[in-house]
């Protein structure tokens, strides 16, 4: 009988596709904790899938203790997988799978509530409220940024970023876009310094990884207008979280809307105490109906692999 270990509670229904092919499922045994290394390592080899979580490191250590076993797919819960070494995880033949396309509407709306949120500085104004610091109504509080007809610069131009920039439309925003690629389309714009400086609101949708960490530093960050708002719903190491919160303490940009940060679950000290900053915490693809598809998208990739099938969300060699 086939074997699936699955770190951590999906949501319900989550496990269907195991269920109904009759797996075994290891992992309700450790409650909702994350695995320590060491228990990673010791189950891999006992099991022929892994259903993990972003939050869970797949390191070589892991990899070379299931792949001396029986273990044969890594299935992320994340479209995002800069939390597996895939590239060793296919040299030992384990294949690595992730869920594109069901999250993109969600992630997409959670961009767009960052970008409505951190231009109307709604979380300094609702702390105040709450705070008690609310005297009247005044003229001149809470003056924010229209997002209406501004211009937004999308960096990263996939799924998430196209499902934004749709959006934008109904906000008679002008559209530009930059990804690593010419995308051949109208508001391409090769140079991301260029779009950093011509943008009022900056929303990064970019994989994580090496490739893109501190993609946006002080540098660009000095290149974007003061009256710029920056929205990251990608991975936190795309930005630099130390110069992002020097730039709003010192006030040379307008705003942040943030739900991805450098070293989750912390968050630099000086980002927390930044003004003008909303900050949520990693909930991009928070909807009921999105993370039970997620969960199913990866649970489904397992099920087809273990029948010996290909399912069409494996991550490219
Ligand atoms: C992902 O899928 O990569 C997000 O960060 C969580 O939904």
């Amino acid at each position: 009988m086939h074997r699936v270990l699955v770190t951590r509670e999906l949501p319900s229904g989550g496990l269907a596709p195991l269920e109904i092919d009759g797996v075994e499922i290891v992992g309700p045994r450790f409650g909702d904790v994350a695995l320590t290394p060491q228990e990673m390592i010791a189950e891999a080899p006992n099991v022929d899938a892994i259903v993990c979580l972003l939050t869970d490191r797949i390191d070589e250590a892991v990899l070379r203790s299931g792949a001396a076993g029986r273990l044969k797919i890594i299935a992320n819960v994340a479209v995002g997988y800069d939390n597996i070494d895939w590239n060793t995880a296919h040299s030992l033949g384990i294949v690595v799978s992730n869920t594109p396309g069901v999250l993109d509407e969600t992630t997409a709306d959670t961009a767009v509530l960052l970008m409505l949120a951190a231009s109307r500085l709604a979380s300094d104004a609702e702390a105040d409220l709450r705070g008690g610091r609310w005297p009247a109504w005044g003229i001149n509080q809470y003056l924010g940024m229209d997002v209406y007809g501004a211009t937004l610069g999308i960096v990263g131009y996939g799924r998430i970023g196209r499902a934004v920039a749709r959006r934008a439309t109904g906000f008679d925003m002008n559209v530009l876009h930059h990804s690593r690629t010419p995308s051949g389309e109208p508001g391409y714009i090769a140079d991301l310094d260029e779009l950093c400086a011509r943008s009022d609101i900056i929303s990064l949708h970019t994989p994580g990884g090496a490739a893109t960490r501190h993609l946006i530093d002080a540098r660009r960050l000095a290149l974007m207008k003061p009256t710029a708002v920056l929205v990251n719903t990608a991975r936190g190491p795309v930005v630099d979280e130390a110069a992002l919160a020097e730039a709003l303490h010192a006030g040379h940009l307008f705003a942040a809307g943030i739900d991805v940060y450098e070293h989750e679950p912390q968050v630099h000290e000086r980002l927390l105490s930044a003004p003008r900053a909303v900050l949520l915490p990693h909930i991009g693809s928070g909807s009921l109906a999105t993370r039970r598809n997620m969960a199913l998208a990866a649970t489904g990739a397992v099920a087809a692999v273990l029948r010996g099938e290909t399912p069409t969300n494996l991550i490219a060699r």
